[in-house]
């Protein structure tokens, strides 16, 4: 039986940033992952980064290449019946955000805690966690077809919504709070020039869109569709076709189309789990918790938690106390909150629900009243580059 101090499942973003923080502290971990490198690496995910995101990403010592080619935001349009809102964020909050793909810090973190000689487990398989209520956690797995087993301090479950530890908690001590949305979102990646400098989210009678980047020659757009769609029914042709009738005329009379290098429907969904710790255990990120894209807080949210657990550890080896670790899940819940509550607004407010004339007359009002009074566009620039922690 080999030992760690914190045992980490999952290396997608979350598992990859707790381990190389926990690391440049001088903390061991280790991480386990049911899939290979090159595939984590080759999902393409949301690329919309607050500023405190950003701050742990360099805290971390991985945001090098995105402080270089990452683009940075001061503003946001809202486009709605057939015209066009620009939020000037850095005026209303004195905060921006930063385009840089999740693809990209993935293989950055990848290639960050490699170098600095941590251990990942890729492609562990049956990977099961025990006695996480007792002084000695531990973590079961085959690995090059050997199983084996870890013992360690703690376990960070970072193993996103289809993952292991939050099915291993018994159900009398979890609660589950879901919203599923009755549609999906059709993303298409593309290397064409975007059709506006910043992000353009759009409610159109046809149903949301969004225009989003990766760089000035990337363009990642969306389309709210029905949930029952496949990618069959959406040849590049139509998509480009339902996108310009969506867009505001001047974005659709320079919208660039070209061949779709990727390809996805994405169904929409709220869901939290209180509480966050169970013993030795953290739930962490997508484990936790999954907001609908409309707003790009998931990612955000789940880097987030990463940096309170990494605090909570670090007081916890260097100090020997248990007041962070224990304030945890309350503490990384209050944010988890205010992130589900302006996500599931966000995508309410842009969203076609049905053909009621009545919701749609009252998103316009919503959508004006943000246009016309400066409180309320504070408000949306507040949660949109992300609320700071209450304590
Ligand atoms: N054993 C080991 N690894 C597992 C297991 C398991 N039983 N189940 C899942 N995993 C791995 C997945 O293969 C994946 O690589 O855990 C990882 C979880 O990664 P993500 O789903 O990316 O979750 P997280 O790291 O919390 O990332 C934050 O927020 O909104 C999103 O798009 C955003 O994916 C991003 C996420
Ligand atoms: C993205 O670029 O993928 C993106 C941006 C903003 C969002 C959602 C997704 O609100």
């Amino acid at each position: 039986m080999s030992r760690t101090q914190v045992a980490i499942i999952g290396a997608g973003p979350s598992g990859l940033l707790l381990s190389q923080l926990l690391h440049t502290c001088g903390i061991d971990s280790v991480v386990l992952e049911r899939r290979a490198r090159a595939y984590v690496e080759a999902r393409i995910r949301a690329g919309l980064l607050e500023s405190g995101t950003v701050a742990l990403l360099n805290q971390a010592g991985v945001g090098a290449r995105m402080m270089r080619e990452g683009l940075v935001h001061d503003g946001v349009e809202l486009a709605f019946d057939g015209r066009t809102h620009r939020i000037d964020l850095k005026a209303l909050t004195g905060q921006q955000m930063m385009v840089y793909g999740q693809t990209e810090i993935q293989k950055d973190l990848a290639d960050a805690h490699a170098a600095a000689g941590g251990r990942v487990l890729w492609q562990a398989e049956e990977v099961a966690i025990h006695d996480f209520d007792g002084h000695t956690p531990r973590v079961s797995y085959r690995h090059a077809g050997a199983r084996q087993q870890i013992e360690c301090d703690f376990i960070a479950g970072c193993d996103g919504y289809h993952g292991v530890t939050r099915a291993s908690v018994p159900a009398g001590r979890i609660t589950l709070h879901e919203r599923v949305y009755p549609f999906g979102w059709l993303g298409v990646l593309a290397d064409v020039a975007p059709v506006a400098d910043e992000l353009v989210y759009v409610n159109h009678a046809r149903g949301f869109s969004l225009c989003s980047m990766r760089s000035m020659n990337r363009s990642r757009y969306y389309l709210q569709c029905p949930l029952d769609d496949s990618l069959d029914s959406w040849p590049d042709a139509r998509f480009w076709d339902e996108l310009r009738a969506r867009l505001p005329e001047k974005y659709a009379a320079r919208l660039v189309t070209g061949a779709s290098i990727e390809k996805s429907i994405a169904p929409l969904r709220s869901f939290v789990a209180e509480p966050l710790r169970f013993g030795r255990l953290f739930l962490v990120g997508d484990a936790a918790h999954i907001v609908p894209p409309t707003g790009a807080k998931g990612l955000n949210l789940a880097l987030a938690d990463v940096g309170v657990l990494h605090q909570a550890l670090v007081e916890h080896y260097r100090a020997g106390s248990e007041t962070l670790l224990s304030e945890y899940s309350a503490r990384a819940l209050a944010r988890v909150w205010k992130a589900t509550r302006f996500s599931w607004w966000f995508t309410t407010l842009m969203h076609r629900f049905s053909a009621d004339t009545f919701a749609y007359r009252l998103q316009l009002a919503e959508l004006e009243y943000i246009a016309q009074s400066e409180a309320a566009a504070c408000a949306f620039a507040q949660n949109y580059v992300g609320l700071r922690p209450p304590h």
